[in-house]
């Protein structure tokens, strides 16, 4: 099978393929990615007829999936099958084949981890909202004792932002942003109201971090959860304990809508669309 591919999820506009591809012929790398990668491995890549279509009803199954009610699972075993080396592949794929049967390429994303995070290697109770809602998160190179996940219910996110001094109209902001982030990339609108320049980012830092469930997780151990339900973070992980080739490794994952999600998407997506306030406005 070929390699695991880098694309963008949205449609670019020419300029900035255009730019892409100068950066990538001087320097031999994308630069500064300004738009979302996923990894992607066409569906048609599984070449055995048969493997792929019980593949795709694997897909499938993912898609129809509900989450049990408190909207999280922990995930075990999850590299038994592909291994290490298959998981990036299968990661990939199923990225392709979650957009293709909901028909939305931006319903479905890989994205490879980046080097996010404190200066310490921790990284703050965030949520990624990202445009799909479901965050399958599965790790692969683990540091003892460092980088535990840390999970903290959304519920419980605004009366510790409020004590921590998050004044109300922010706070309201950031609720916006948890339901917009259904059209576009709401990374910074909805962390950058927690954590950019702030009086109380400190505190709502700390705050957080002590309220939140602690789960170390081994290799193949994970979480599966809603996005908008659920901040994650992890504890402090010195920044040489993974080799940097290592990096691009330490966890896989998959965030999508499912059928249900993808429709509410659908409808956000009409009434955005009629309010003038289209998705792709997000990022130009
Ligand atoms: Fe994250």
């Amino acid at each position: 099978m070929r390699p695991v591919q880098r694309v963008s999820y949205e449609p670019l506009p020419l300029w900035m393929r255009a730019k892409v591809a100068w950066t990538k012929l001087r320097t031999g790398h994308e630069g500064h990615t300004f738009y979302t990668l996923t990894w992607h491995v066409p569906v048609n890549e599984i070449l055995d007829g048969g493997l792929r279509r019980e593949m795709l009803d694997f897909a499938r199954g993912m898609y129809h999936y509900e989450l049990p009610p408190g909207d999280a699972v922990i995930l075990t075993g999850m590299l038994d099958g592909p291994g290490a080396g298959g998981a990036l592949h299968l990661f990939g794929w199923l990225r392709a084949a979650l957009a293709a049967i909901s028909g939305e390429e931006s319903s479905a994303i890989a994205a490879p981890t980046g080097q996010s995070g404190d200066e310490d290697g921790s990284f703050g109770l965030h949520a990624d909202m990202w445009i799909p809602a479901l965050l399958f998160n599965v790790f692969n190179h683990v540091v003892a004792a460092q980088g535990a996940s840390l999970l903290l219910p959304m519920d419980e996110m605004w009366g510790i932002a409020a004590a921590a001094g998050v004044p109300a109209d922010v706070r309201a902001e950031m609720a916006e942003a948890r339901v917009e982030a259904g059209e576009c990339d709401y990374f910074e609108q909805f962390n950058g109201l927690l954590y950019g320049d702030h009086p109380w980012t400190d505190r709502v830092r700390r705050a957080l971090r002590e309220a939140a469930i602690e789960v170390p997780l081994g290799p193949g151990q994970g979480y599966f959860v809603n996005d908008r339900e659920w901040l994650h973070g992890r504890t402090e992980l010195a920044p040489d304990a993974l080799p940097r080739e290592l990096k691009e490794d330490r966890l896989y994952r998959l965030a999508y809508n499912n059928a249900r999600l993808d429709a509410a998407a659908g409808k956000r997506r009409v009434e955005w669309e009629w309010t003038g306030r289209h998705a792709a406005g997000c990022k130009s």
